[in-house]
């Protein structure tokens, strides 16, 4: 019998112990052993759930018990998990978490101290929610040098510019919509300014490149400024728009970006949809993979959280070895990417071409008083100098 230990009993941590409870039979076949829920930690009582009697409010006993062989991170945010984390490793006993702020910012340090104690510190929950993309990265293309990995790493922007392509709608009508379905996180900021797939694509990034990429060096924008009108320029010129979260090789190292962009029909995320998530991989022996399913919401991540906890027990006192060193990745200035970019303005034609040469002109049904158009390949660095020049734009969206 393995005894788990799961903190926080909200979204996630519910949803493992139903997983747990659906997949029992196969789970333990697959674990070689049983695996046991011996306490939850929250701050709150639990009443009647079936439950009840596992919850407890003090982290201690957790640390102190050494039966309890896997802890289980579900809490979110840096603090207590950090704390709570390191101390689990530090007593040998092994962690799983579907924190992306907690691996993002002390995944180095906690991968090593779990090498230091052969255990082992998972996180494939973290990013993408239920698809396999940590352990891939990890464990099976590993023959590669990833030149590109650019993915929707965040369902719930997702979900929203899904709703607003499909159904016209604002921002903000879509918002609710996508809290209630349980897919944001508790402070929706993370997903509509791009801070949680920011902190995705850092872990990615780390993974391919083997060392510490700071979420912080990450140029980040994310969806709160796009509105119905941007929604209907893309309809007219037959793409979506996505908020990406890429990185890419380039010949000065990795540049990496969190925005949005629009997607024209042949761009392989172009049809990903509602609440999913899909990553893009490109490795200079493999050429290309995608990775797609649900990236966000209870039951997805936690199938990836206990798909951990079956590794774990399948490596019980052994580490596998997880390549991402504290030294810091330097990433390109990201004013150095090139794309071309799609404005909208209110100046004249004639004047758009005199700042900005030959562009592609495009209308939009029923967006009046303005004009649209793109531009050639140019560098962030141009493009703000020219957008100076010009004046009165309304909108700039990456176009790819
Ligand atoms: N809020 C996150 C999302 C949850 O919408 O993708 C999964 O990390």
């Amino acid at each position: 019998m393995i005894k788990i230990a799961i903190l926080g009993y909200g979204t996630i941590g519910s949803g493992v112990v139903e997983v747990l409870n659906t997949n029992r039979e196969s789970i333990a076949k697959r674990a070689g052993d049983e695996i046991e829920v011996k306490y939850i930690l929250d701050l709150r009582d639990f009443p009647g759930d079936p439950m009840e009697d596992k919850v407890i409010h003090d982290y201690n006993v957790i640390a102190e018990d050494p039966e309890v062989q896997v802890v289980v991170e579900a809490m979110g945010g840096v603090e207590p998990a950090y704390t709570f984390v390191k101390r689990a490793l530090l007593a040998g006993k092994n962690v799983t978490t579907s924190n992306k702020a907690l691996v993002a910012k002390h995944g180095a340090e906690l991968i090593a101290i779990a090498k230091e104690q052969n255990i082992n510190f998972l996180f494939e929950a973290s990013v993408g929610g239920g698809i396999p993309i940590i352990r891939p990265l990890n464990s099976s293309l590993t023959a590669d040098e990833i030149e590109e990995i650019t993915g929707i790493l965040n369902g719930t922007t997702n979900y929203m510019l899904s709703k607003m392509t499909f159904e016209g709608l604002e921002f903000d009508d879509v918002l609710k919509d996508a809290q209630s379905r349980g897919y944001a996180e508790a402070d929706p900021t993370a997903d509509v300014e791009g801070y949680d797939a920011c902190r995705k694509i850092a872990i990615l990034t780390a993974l391919v490149c083997g060392q510490q990429v700071d979420f912080e060096d990450i140029y980040t924008e994310g969806i709160s400024s796009i509105t119905a009108d941007d929604i209907k320029y893309a309809n007219a010129m037959g793409r979506v728009i996505k908020l990406l979260a890429t990185s890419k090789k380039t010949e000065e190292g990795y540049c990496a970006m969190v925005a949005p962009f629009m997607l024209s029909q042949q761009h392989p995320l172009y049809s990903v949809n509602d609440v999913f998530n899909a990553i893009f991989v490109h490795g200079n022996v493999l050429g290309d993979a995608m990775f797609y399913g649900s990236g966000a919401g209870k039951l997805p991540t936690a199938s990836a959280v206990v798909a951990d906890i079956v590794d774990i027990a399948k490596h019980l006192h052994k580490n596998i070895l997880i390549s991402w060193s504290s030294g810091k990745l330097n990433l390109v200035d990201s004013k150095k990417a090139e794309n071309r970019f799609f404005v909208r303005t209110t100046e004249a034609k004639e004047r758009v071409k005199s700042v900005f040469g030959e562009v592609e002109f495009v209308e939009a049904p029923d967006v009046a008083g303005e004009i649209g158009f793109i531009t050639g390949i140019m560098t962030e660095e141009a493009f703000e100098e020219k957008a100076e020049a010009l004046k009165n734009i309304k909108q700039r969206i990456r176009v790819v």
